[in-house]
C-alpha cells in the first residue's frame, strides 16, 4: 500500500469544497464501509472510506473485490425526503461517479440503473441500503488495478481507471471532486427530481437499443423515464416500465455511445 497515498483525513479533509465529507471518517482496513455510519448521531453528508473492506459488498448480494489502496471505497449518509423515491439515488450517484471518471478522459457510459463503464469496462459501482429514512449510499470505483488484478467472470467486464485509460487518477483529488459532483447533483434531485439530469443520463444510456431481461421481463431496452424507470420496447410493440431488478443483457454493452448521443436491503432490487 505504499505506493498509494493514504485517504486519512490529514490529506482529504483540506480538499473538501462542500458540506459531504463532513464528518469523514477513514479507517486503513474494514469490513465493509457501509457499516461504519451506523451511528444515529451521524448528519447527513456523513463519509466513512476505507483501503480496503475484507467483505465488501455489491448488488444483488454479491461482494465486492479490492486491492488494499487500489480502489476508491466510500459510503456517503444521506436523508433524504419521503417525497423523493429513494431508488432514484442509484441514478443520481451513478451520474455523479460517471462525471467524476470521465473528466478529461472517455464519455462513461451508466448501464442502469447505476453501474458505470468507461469503453465497455465496469470500472465504478454504487450500493444503496436504506433503513429509517436514512440511506448509505456505498460507491466503489477500480482506481488502479492492473488488468490480472480485477475479478474474473462479472457480468459486465471489469476495469480499472489505469487499466483503462493508462493513467490511474490521484484517489484525493478523485474523492474531493467525486463528493462534489455527488453533493450538487444531490441537491438538484432533492429540490426537483431527476428531471434536471434525465438529458445527460439518458447520453450515458449504453442500454439503448440492447435486448435484455430484467425481472421477468424481455424487450429492447429504450430511453430512462421521467421517474428513473427503464422503458422497454416487448417484441409485440407494446412498451413497459420496469423500476428494479438485475439487468440480463445477451449482448456486450462493450461501446459506448457518443456524449451527445439521443436521448440493509439494496434498494435498487
Ligand atoms: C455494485 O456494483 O455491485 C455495487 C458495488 C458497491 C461497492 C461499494 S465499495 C464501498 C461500499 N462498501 C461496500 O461494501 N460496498 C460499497
Amino acid at each position: 500500500m505504499d505506493r498509494h497515498t493514504l485517504l486519512t483525513p490529514t490529506v482529504v479533509e483540506p480538499l473538501l469544497r462542500g458540506r459531504f465529507g463532513r464528518p469523514y471518517l477513514w479507517v486503513e482496513s474494514c469490513a465493509s464501509t457501509q457499516d461504519l455510519l451506523r451511528d444515529p448521531g451521524f448528519p447527513e453528508g456523513a463519509v466513512a472510506v476505507t483501503e480496503h473492506q475484507t467483505a465488501g459488498r455489491g448488488r444483488a448480494g454479491r461482494g465486492w473485490e479490492d486491492i488494499a489502496g487500489s480502489s476508491l471505497l466510500c459510503s456517503l449518509l444521506l436523508r433524504p425526503d419521503e417525497a423523493r423515491p429513494v431508488q432514484q439515488l442509484s441514478l443520481v450517484a451513478g451520474l455523479a461517479v460517471a462525471e467524476t471518471v470521465e473528466e478529461s478522459r472517455d464519455a462513461a457510459g451508466i448501464k442502469w440503473p447505476n453501474d458505470v463503464l468507461l469503453r465497455g469496462r465496469k470500472v465504478a459501482g454504487v450500493l444503496l441500503e436504506s433503513s429509517g429514512g436514512v440511506v448509505v449510499c456505498g460507491i466503489g470505483i477500480n482506481v488502479s488495478q492492473a488488468e490480472g488484478e480485477l475479478p474474473a467472470a462479472t457480468p459486465v467486464p471489469a476495469g480499472s481507471l489505469g487499466s483503462v485509460t493508462g493513467h490511474a487518477p490521484d484517489r484525493t483529488e478523485l474523492l474531493a471532486t467525486l463528493l462534489e459532483v455527488l453533493e450538487h447533483r444531490y441537491d438538484a434531485w432533492r429540490g426537483s427530481g431527476l428531471a434536471p439530469m434525465l438529458d445527460e443520463l439518458e447520453a450515458r444510456n449504453v442500454l439503448r437499443g440492447r435486448r435484455v431481461e430484467v425481472g421477468g421481463e424481455h424487450g429492447v431496452a429504450e430511453h430512462i423515464a421521467g421517474d428513473g424507470r427503464l422503458a422497454l420496447r416487448r417484441s409485440d410493440g407494446t412498451a413497459v416500465l420496469v423500476g428494479s431488478g438485475e439487468i440480463r443483457c445477451p449482448t456486450s454493452v462493450g461501446h459506448q455511445r457518443r456524449m451527445d448521443a439521443p436521448r440493509t436491503p439494496d434498494v435498487s432490487d
